[in-house]
């Protein structure tokens, strides 16, 4: 599913804020991204969804070699990647509902199925009752689940969360956590990234640990020799 060896990454001229990445995760698995802030979670999970290129090194996703990609080809391997934002980026002048339906809407279905889709996922979630809210009208953790569900009605095959409990009490987190291994057990892959080290020590999934730009541990995920 993922494969990265030897990558290196920068931000424009600056200096590499990623440094010799080489992990692997297969299919089907869930893993957490931690490490201290500013170590380059954010940065690694860019390059995971597309949002930045390597600098150096192989960054192989669902089978196809990243760095050797025409830009032409991007577009049909993102609609295979479900993300979860930290800052939500949900759109305000829209309905939950409308909200979580517009990635379908978007690739061109606008069929009936679509909204019977978004209210079975906003129920999923717990949000049922507010299909036709404001999301700014939402607490953190309703516009959280939001997203959530948002990234998941396209049905990526890779689904990354960033800091997707970062604005909410432990309880809530862990339970958000378990949304998310919901998914897993259907057979997505599952990447999600925080700071929080007592959440992802109350869950028995590998870690990829990144500090200063390096990985400095990679418990339970295998990395390329
Ligand atoms: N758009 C950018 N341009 C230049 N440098 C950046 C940019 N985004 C991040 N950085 C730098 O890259 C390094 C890693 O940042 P990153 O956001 O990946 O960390 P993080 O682990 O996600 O931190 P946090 O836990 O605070 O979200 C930092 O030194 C940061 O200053
Ligand atoms: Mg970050």
């Amino acid at each position: 599913m993922v494969r990265f060896e030897n990558v290196g990454m920068r931000y424009g001229r600056g200096p590499e804020v990623l440094r010799d990445i080489s992990f692997t995760l297969d299919a089907g698995t869930f893993s957490f991204l931690t490490g201290p802030s500013g170590a380059g979670k954010s940065s690694l999970l860019k390059l995971l969804y597309l949002a930045q290129r390597p600098s150096r090194g192989l960054v192989t996703l669902l089978g196809h070699d990243v760095s050797t990609m025409t830009r032409a080809g991007l577009p049909a391997l993102r609609r295979q990647i479900g993300i979860v934002f930290q800052d939500f980026r949900l759109l305000g002048h829209l309905s939950v509902l409308d909200n979580v339906a517009l990635p379908l809407r978007i690739a061109g279905d606008g069929g009936p199925r679509v909204r019977d889709n978004a209210v079975e996922l906003l129920e999923w979630v717990g949000l049922g009752e507010k299909l036709q809210a404001r999301p700014t009208t939402l607490s953190g953790g309703e516009q959280q689940r939001v997203a959530i569900a948002r990234a998941v009605i396209s049905k990526p095959n890779l689904l990354l969360a960033d800091e997707p409990t970062g604005n909410v009490d432990d309880h809530v987190g862990y339970r958000l956590v378990r949304l998310f291994e919901e998914l897993y057990k259907t057979g997505t892959t599952v990447v999600v990234a925080t700071h929080n080290k007592s959440l992802v020590n109350r869950f028995q999934h590998p870690r990829l640990v990144i500090e200063n730009g390096e990985l400095t541990d990679v418990s339970g995920v295998s990395r390329v020799s």
